[in-house]
């Protein structure tokens, strides 16, 4: 049996490290960081994970700041909240919660956040500071994957790490990361899509599979190679009549068969989840002390 990879514990340890740090700021007299955070409209999960974005913010003595927007609201108005919270020299970091509605352009809205405040690493700015190894915003996701290799002393130095999906957010980040030259890094990297042909016999020769695919349980030990490390950033809620509220939380990995057969697997929930928060945290106690861009 596997170790169980633990993404809830390891972010409570994260965050009292930084509730640390801002009790010493305010013991120095120094500034306290501020998250802003942009809503737009009323989706049910992007209005779960920003709430929980903003108590993280409390609990670790941040300040925060909620800016909700009808789904209504033009391209133009949303830029212009995002240009006047880029000068509000109170606000350190600024995320815009996705999706956006169609009729606004991401691409145009990320571009209008100001580098140093874009705690989220989404701007071309932070993308490309990434994959040259320099100091950068790292997107939450790929950064709670490199916190936990680091924090459970996994070696990734020459080993194969096969990453499935190449999404900006995940995929794609977390396979440059990987390949870096420092540690957890210097892997051979193998990242894979939808057009891999043989995707199982690429995985079967993984010794770090990170899967952040989107399809539930689609990993089944088959595809997974014995003693593998095995990075599940997929969550899908699925109909469950034996819970409370109806449903549970599964993974892209078949979790059971593969923690059979890996050396370590991150759980769902419990695992790269909760490690978002705490790097998002984390990137604004960054901004805040200006530690990135200097
Ligand atoms: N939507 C899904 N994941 C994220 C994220 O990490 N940041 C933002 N802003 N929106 C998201």
């Amino acid at each position: 049996m596997a170790i169980l990879i633990d993404g809830k514990k390891t972010s409570q340890e994260i965050q009292s490290e930084i509730a640390g740090r801002v009790s010493e700021i305010k013991a120095e007299g120094g500034k306290v960081p501020h998250l802003a955070a942009i809503l737009v409209g009323n989706d049910g999960a992007s209005q779960t994970y920003v709430n929980a974005k903003v108590k993280a913010c409390e609990q670790v003595g941040f300040e925060s700041t909620l800016v909700r927007l009808e789904d209504t609201v033009s391209e133009e108005e949303l830029l212009k909240v995002v240009e006047d919270i880029n000068e509000n020299p109170e606000i350190d970091g600024l995320i815009v919660q996705l999706p956006l509605p169609n009729h606004i352009s991401v691409e145009k809205v990320t571009d209008k956040i100001k580098p140093e405040k874009d705690v989220d690493g989404f701007t071309p700015s932070n993308v490309g500071r990434m994959a040259l190894n320099w100091p950068a915003y790292v997107a939450a996701t790929p950064y709670g994957i490199i916190e936990l290799l680091k924090r459970y002393n996994i070696e990734t130095s020459g080993k194969h790490c096969v990453v499935i999906g190449r999404s900006h957010i995940v995929g794609s980040p977390m396979s440059i990361l990987m390949a870096r030259n420092g540690y957890p890094g210097n892997s051979t990297v193998t990242l894979t899509h939808s057009r891999t042909v043989n995707l199982s016999e690429i995985t079967q020769t993984a010794d770090i599979l990170i899967v952040a695919i989107g399809k539930p349980e689609f990993v089944t030990a088959n595809m997974v190679k014995p003693g593998a490390v095995v990075i599940d950033v997929g969550i899908h809620r699925i109909a469950d009549t034996s819970k409370k509220s109806g449903f549970r939380l599964i993974g892209d990995v078949k979790f059971g068969e593969v923690a059979e057969k890996a050396s370590a697997i991150t759980p769902v929930p419990g695992g790269v989840g909760p490690m978002t928060i705490a790097s998002l945290l984390y990137n604004t106690l960054l901004a805040a002390e200006k530690k990135v861009y200097g």
